[in-house]
């Protein structure tokens, strides 16, 4: 697993270096998600003192890794990381993880657990769609 998940690590931070070359306003900002990401998957420690299964610590730090991997193209394309006036970059990001195939190597559970973290992390999307609960969504949780 060690193998793979470094496989995954290489090829993000290939796959972000496509998105250079830009000049430097957007270089700032992939850069910026780029370490944002890293960081992320160095959260899994915290995984760790709180006694998440051994098994689930790799597939933990990918979720963390991968988690804003719909924020790269969400930029070039837009050039903004605002959802609302771009796209939904958790959607995106499930989509580019399956457009590359990146988590074919891993286990259907790993795969589906990855992709559930990516598609959803941002969830509530910032829209006035009710969630779940039948409670009004605020973007700023006032009121709830
Ligand atoms: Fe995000």
């Amino acid at each position: 697993m060690d193998r793979l998940v470094a496989d995954i690590c290489r090829w993000f931070d290939l796959y972000v270096e496509a998105f250079l070359g830009h000049g430097p306003y957007v270089e700032a900002n992939i850069r910026c998600k780029q370490v944002h990401c890293h960081r992320a998957a160095l959260m899994v420690r915290l995984g760790r003192q709180l006694g998440l299964e051994v098994g689930l610590i790799p597939v933990a730090r990918l979720a963390g890794l991968l988690h804003d991997v719909g924020r790269f193209e969400q930029f070039a394309s837009y050039r903004t990381f605002m959802d609302a006036h771009s796209i939904n970059h958790g959607r995106l990001g499930v989509e580019v993880l399956r457009r590359y195939g990146v988590l074919s190597r891993l286990d259907r559970h790993a795969s589906h657990t990855i992709l559930t973290a990516v598609r959803y992390h941002n969830w509530p999307p910032d829209t006035h769609r009710p969630i779940r609960t039948g409670l009004p969504y605020h973007p700023y949780g006032q009121g709830l």
